[in-house]
């Protein structure tokens, strides 16, 4: 047990290396990328030939399968828990999908309440997505003036909800209703507002102000064509244009949805890190929970097999390997969310004792539980190390390092199946 517990903190020190290194040295992209990778090949192996095989051979192919499904949807499940918590900040894979998912929320909230806009649906899935990001949700109470005639204009609007009248001198000229827009006047004439604009109901707008509006009239080949076909039917008081079908607006939403792309504006970012970070005060232990799931599984893994000499330099390594520079970007995380340096080295220091209980508990497990059980605590581990590998390791080093991962990974593959494989 004792031996099992050493080697557990053994292999979880390339985590404490990694924070340790990470508070002094940042290294370039490529090298963490390759360490990364060799040590994703090393536990690919390791789940291959300690996890899988041994696994098949103690209890056939149920246990196999069941806690490889186990274990993976566990992963995957209490993952998303923890990055809801603030722990998406651990990777920067994590960082970068979280917040991609974050933003196709808020992007598709806001698409749904203005898919019956005709100047919205008439542009491109790649305009309308970026218009969606500049517009401010608005509410205004029934009798509230938003545009009053003679006055500068600042922004144009788009009606979700309510209508409003169009009030010129004393005189009312139209009624606008949901799915139409105003104040496009004053801003492409840049003359006063040509008339009021008063909310005859209460009333749900995005407003999109002068600035953002004269950049998507600028960058936007499509937007001057919808907004002059738009006021072409205002003048023509067509009606035909009200009655799309559901279905269609549902489509073309998710068009715009997919057209989105995964890397935001740093601006972007910071925006939505600050909000996320504002709304959950447990972003640190979130962080920490995170990288210890990463963890429990390889120290189980390390725990079971602790006596078998073969089996313990290759997990021990590939652990070592792939701890070291998750480590280094999770340290950044930590002081995006507001830590010290002291703290940070702290938490690593309680994730290293814990891997260490963990892989205890492993030991433990192989003196008591029968062997068809074991065989699924081991697939159980091997599915959730396998989950962690493919869903954030792998891809943040292809993502820094290129198509040259590939090498390092068989190359890690190839030292792992070597140490592990008897002779
Ligand atoms: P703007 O002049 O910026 O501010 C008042 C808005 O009312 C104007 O832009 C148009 O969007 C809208 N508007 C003005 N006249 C009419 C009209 N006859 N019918 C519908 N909308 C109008």
């Amino acid at each position: 047990m004792l031996e099992a517990v050493v080697q557990g903190v053994l292999g979880a020190s390339g985590l404490g290396l990694g924070a340790i290194v990470g508070t002094v040295w940042q290294p370039r992209r490529v090298v963490s990328a390759t360490v990364m990778a060799f040590g994703s090949g090393t536990l690919i192996s390791a789940v291959s030939y300690e996890v899988a095989l041994t696994a098949f051979r103690d209890g056939g192919p149920w246990p196999l399968l069941g806690g490889f499904a186990v274990g993976s949807s566990l992963f995957i499940g209490i993952t998303r828990l923890v990055d809801e918590q603030g722990g998406f900040l651990r990777k920067s894979a994590s960082r970068r999908r979280f917040l991609f998912e974050r933003r196709r929320e808020e992007t598709s909230a806001v698409l749904a309440r203005v898919a019956h806009v005709e100047v919205m649906r008439n542009l491109p899935p790649g305009e309308a997505q970026a218009m969606v990001s500049l517009l401010h949700p608005m509410s205004v109470e029934s009798g509230e003036a938003i545009c009053r005639e003679g006055e500068p204009g600042d922004s144009f609007y788009l009606i979700v909800e309510g209508e409003a009248d169009v009030v010129k001198g004393d005189r009312p000229v139209a009624v606008l209703g949901p799915g139409e827009v105003f104040g496009e006047m004053a801003l492409l004439t840049h003359q006063p507002r040509s008339a009021s604009v008063v909310a005859r109901t209460p009333m749900e707008l995005y407003q999109l102000k002068q600035e953002h509006f004269d950049d998507v009239m600028s960058r936007s080949p499509h937007i001057a064509g919808a907004l002059s076909r738009a006021l072409a039917r205002r003048l023509r008081s067509a009606t035909e244009s009200q009655a799309r079908a559901v279905q269609d607006l549902d489509r073309w939403r998710r068009q715009v949805l997919d057209s989105a792309e995964i890397d935001l504006s740093s601006a972007e970012e910071e925006r939505l890190i600050e909000g996320l970070l504002e709304a959950s005060r447990s972003a640190p232990l979130a962080i920490l929970v995170g990288t210890m799931l990463d963890n429990i599984p390889e120290s189980i893994a390390i725990g079971i097999d602790s006596t078998n000499p073969n089996t313990t330099l290759a997990f021990l390594l590939a652990v070592f390997l792939s701890n070291f520079p998750e480590a280094l970007s999770s340290s950044m995380g930590l002081r995006q969310a507001g830590l010290r340096r002291s703290r940070i080295l702290l938490l690593w220091a309680v994730a290293i004792l814990l891997c260490g209980a963990f892989a205890g508990l492993g030991s433990f497990l192989a003196g008591t539980v029968p062997p068809v059980g074991l065989a699924f605590v081991r697939a159980l581990s091997g599915g959730a190390i396998l989950a962690m590998l493919s869903s954030t390791i792998i891809p943040e080093a292809y993502e820094l390092g290129g198509a040259s991962v590939a090498f390092s990974t068989i190359a890690g593959f190839t030292v792992g199946f070597l140490l592990s494989s008897p002779a």
